[in-house]
């Protein structure tokens, strides 16, 4: 018997012998900690855990990942990055030209990641020609989420146009819900601007006013138009919008106390913690007004250059992991987003992901697929800023003038430029 035993001991550490010889730790900076993204990263944390490395978790929190930049620039300042952190859109050129990203054209080419990812997409991951961030999904900005049951009780009907999202919010009103669960952080408050400016102005004029950053749409009648209608928004969230997180409006919506939110598709993990099905518990539909055209936001860890020779082994395998089929499926589903592949079998996602993905593919098609502003696809960190203060104070000021404040967009852009 102790033979056995003994055997087995020596059996079992020796397979773990070509694990020890490559094992890594790997540190990953992400903002996802609301119960339904924490589900999505546990997948990676498994899936690295499993290659075995050690996962070193440095997760911020706060929607939209503002707090989360500040520190991965203090720490980046003092020698010390992480080996990957969720870095997005242009952001990724700005930390390339400081020198600090590593290469992962080993990975890409074996994994023929120029075959699997569409073009716009792998271009925002290559910093002079060479890929130095691992794409995770496309989450779409662009959507309403409702609550079937609370839009029967007020006998509201999802809406398609702007002035029927107003209709359903009187009902809703009315009916004693809360019409629109908000919080009132500057991101999110960002979010709504960039829903309203993409169905007011249209993808082509959004894409002037954010990506070129056109001054005369920028103060132009649209965007004045876009700053009012933000305005009647306001009229339909609860006085204690305030601070209250995303996931917290969600939860809201998913309770019956409110009617819908205006979010991303990552509000989707919260319903998806909660057991909610797609299709029956909550309806996805496009922002009213945005149908066919899809506001994209990358997720996307860029990888810092590391000494140890075992942590970049780690580093290549959590890249490796990312862009293979299992993960995309599996972390795709909890987190609310589609994968990134082109090749991957939708059939047994849900509703709404499979809706994405179509739109996707059509608005790519069609100059429907524009990049999110709010969640730094279409410009910097520095510009995105810039909006979410004029917007934020604009929508937190019941007397700010719509047309004042289209003015205020565009110099205030000017001057982070
Ligand atoms: C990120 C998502 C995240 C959301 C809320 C977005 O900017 O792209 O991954 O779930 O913020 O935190």
């Amino acid at each position: 018997m102790k033979v056995i035993s003994r055997l087995a001991t020596a059996v079992y550490l020796a397979s773990l012998i070509p694990f020890a010889a490559h094992a890594g730790e790997v540190e990953v900076l992400h903002w996802w900690t609301s119960g339904g993204e924490k589900r999505a990263a546990d997948t990676l944390k498994q899936m690295v855990e499993a290659k075995g490395h050690t996962w070193k978790d440095f997760a911020v929190a706060g929607g939209g990942g503002e707090a989360a930049m500040t520190v991965l620039k203090t720490r980046a300042v003092s020698g010390n990055p992480p080996a990957a952190a969720q870095i997005k859109g242009p952001d990724i050129q700005e930390w390339g030209e400081l020198g600090l990203l590593t290469d992962l054209n080993e990975v890409a080419k074996r994994q023929k990641w120029d075959e699997l990812l569409p073009s716009q997409v792998a271009d925002i991951m290559k910093y002079d020609g060479d890929y130095v961030a691992v794409p995770v999904n496309v989450h779409r900005v662009n959507w309403l989420w409702i609550n079937p049951e609370v839009f029967a009780k007020a006998g509201a009907k999802p809406p398609t146009t702007l002035d029927e999202l107003f209709t359903a919010a009187d009902k809703l009103k009315a009916a004693g819900f809360i019409a629109i669960a908000h919080g009132g952080q500057p991101w999110q408050d960002g979010t709504v601007f960039e829903d309203l400016a993409f169905a007011i102005l249209g993808p082509a004029d959004f894409r002037k006013a954010f990506v070129d950053q056109d001054e005369a749409v920028l103060t132009g009648d649209k965007m004045v138009e876009v700053f009012a209608t933000l305005k009647k928004l306001h009229g339909y969230i609860d006085a204690n919008a305030a601070g209250r997180d995303w996931n917290a409006a969600a939860g809201l919506v998913i309770n019956g106390k409110a009617g819908m939110q205006i979010m991303g598709d990552w509000a989707k993990s919260e319903w998806t913690a909660a057991g909610k099905i797609a299709g029956e518990d909550y309806s996805c539909i496009p922002f009213p007004g945005t149908q066919g055209s899809f506001a994209y936001n990358i997720d996307s860890l860029a990888m810092f250059k590391l000494a140890d020779a075992d942590n970049r082994k780690a580093q290549e395998d959590l890249a490796e992991i990312v862009m293979g089929k299992e993960f995309q499926a599996i972390f795709n589903k909890n987190k609310g987003s589609i994968p990134v592949r082109q090749d991957m079998d939708m059939s047994s996602f849900d509703s709404c992901a499979q809706a994405s993905m179509k739109d996707f593919k059509e608005a790519a098609g069609n100059g429907g697929l524009q990049p999110s502003l709010a969640h730094g696809m279409a410009a910097s960190s520095y510009v995105q800023g810039a909006v979410f203060d004029v917007v934020t104070n604009f929508f937190n000021d019941a007397n700010a003038d719509p047309k004042k404040a289209a003015q205020q967009l565009a110099a205030a852009i000017q001057a982070v430029q």
